[in-house]
C-alpha cells in the first residue's frame, strides 16, 4: 500500500473509530465444530457432504431424525466426526438443547449455518395464517434465537462465522412470494446488524443469497410442479453452488453473496437508481413464473 494512502486511512480509522475498520484477527482453527441446520435434504445436505470433506466436526440439525441419521453414518464412513440432533428451529427450547448437545461432544462451536427454511409460494391473501407464522418462525425467528444462543460462546472463543442462507428473494420480494420475501429481507438486514456489532470480536456474519437452485433442493419441486425452469433471464443457480458458496464464506467471511446467473446485483442497483422502471424490469422476467408457481401448489 502507498505510504501516503496508508497515513489517510489511518487518520480517518481514527476519526471515525477504529473498530468498525476491525477484522477478525484471530486465525481460523483448522478442524471447525459447525452447527447446520436444514441438514435434512437439499442444500444443507450438501454444505455437510462438502464440509466433512475438510474434515470439520459437524452437528446436524432438522427435524427428520431419520433422514439425518443416515447423514450421519455417511459421513463417519469417511471419518468424519459427527452427531445429529433433532431439531424443530421453531422451537426455541429445542435450539437451546441443540447449542448444549454441540457443547457438550465438541466444547466449542466455530460455525453456525442457519439454513433450515421453507417456501410459501402463494396469492398472499390466500395464504393462511398458520404458514405465514410458520414460516416466518421457521426461516427469520429460529435464526435469530439460535444465533442469540451461539454468539456468547464465539465471543469467549474470540472467533466465529454466522452465516444465514437468506435468498434473492431477500433482495427484491418476489410477487406470490411476499412473506417468503419479507423473512430473507429480514435475514439479510439480520446479518448487517450482526455484522456491524461483532466484528470487533472477531465474529463475522454472511448472508448467501441464491437465486432458484437446481439439483436436489425444493425449487426442483417447484419445477415438477410448474413443469417449466425459471424464464432464461431470470436464471438461477445449483445446489451444489450454494454449498460452495458456504464454504467459502466460512474462509472469507465476507458480507453478502448472490449467487445466480445471469448476475443479479446490477440489476437490483439499477432497481434502486431507477426504482420504477427498475420494478417494471424485474417483474417483466419474473412475475409469470412465480403466478405459475403459485397456481402449481393449489
Ligand atoms: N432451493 C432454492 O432454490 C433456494 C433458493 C434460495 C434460498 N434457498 C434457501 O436455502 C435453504 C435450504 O433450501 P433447500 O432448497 O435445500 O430446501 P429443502 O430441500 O426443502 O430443505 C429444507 C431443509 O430445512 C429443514 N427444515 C424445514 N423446516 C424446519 C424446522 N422447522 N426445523 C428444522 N429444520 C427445518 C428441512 O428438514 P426437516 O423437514 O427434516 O426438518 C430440510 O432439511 C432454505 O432456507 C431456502 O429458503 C433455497
Amino acid at each position: 500500500m502507498l505510504p501516503e494512502f496508508q497515513t489517510i486511512l489511518s487518520r480517518f480509522q481514527r476519526s471515525v473509530g477504529a473498530s468498525v475498520f476491525m477484522t477478525n484477527s484471530a486465525s481460523v482453527p483448522e478442524k471447525l465444530t459447525v452447527i447446520v441446520t436444514g441438514a435434512s435434504a437439499g442444500i444443507g445436505r450438501l454444505i455437510c457432504q462438502r464440509l466433512a470433506r475438510k474434515q470439520h466436526r459437524l452437528v446436524l440439525a432438522a427435524r427428520s431424525a431419520d433422514k439425518l441419521a443416515e447423514l450421519q453414518s455417511e459421513l463417519e464412513a469417511s471419518g468424519c466426526e459427527c452427531i445429529s440432533v433433532p431439531t424443530d428451529v421453531a422451537d426455541p427450547n429445542g435450539l437451546e438443547a441443540l447449542v448444549k448437545a454441540t457443547v457438550d461432544r465438541f466444547g466449542r462451536i466455530d460455525v453456525l449455518v442457519n439454513n433450515a427454511g421453507i417456501e410459501c409460494f402463494s396469492e398472499f391473501d390466500q395464504l393462511p395464517l398458520d404458514q405465514i407464522l410458520q414460516t416466518i418462525e421457521t426461516n427469520l425467528t429460529g435464526a435469530i434465537v439460535l444465533t442469540r444462543q451461539v454468539v456468547p460462546i464465539m465471543r469467549k472463543q474470540g472467533f466465529g462465522r454466522i452465516i444465514n442462507m437468506a435468498s434473492a428473494a431477500g433482495k427484491h420480494g418476489p410477487a406470490f412470494g411476499a412473506v417468503y420475501g419479507a423473512t430473507k429481507a429480514g435475514l439479510i438486514a439480520f446479518t448487517q446488524g450482526l455484522r456491524g456489532e461483532l466484528l470487533p470480536a472477531g465474529i463475522t456474519a454472511t448472508a448467501i443469497c441464491p437465486g432458484f437452485a437446481t439439483g436436489g433442493a425444493v425449487y426442483d419441486d417447484i419445477i415438477n410442479a410448474t413443469g417449466k425452469g425459471t424464464p432464461t433471464l431470470m436464471g438461477g443457480t445449483t445446489a451444489e453452488n450454494v454449498a460452495a458458496a458456504v464454504e467459502k464464506a466460512i474462509r472469507t467471511g465476507q458480507p453478502e453473496m448472490i449467487l445466480n446467473f445471469p448476475a443479479l446485483r446490477p440489476v437490483f442497483l439499477f432497481r434502486d437508481v431507477f426504482p420504477r422502471l427498475g420494478e417494471k424490469l424485474i417483474l417483466a422476467f419474473t412475475f409469470r413464473f412465480f403466478r405459475r408457481a403459485a397456481s402449481a401448489k393449489k
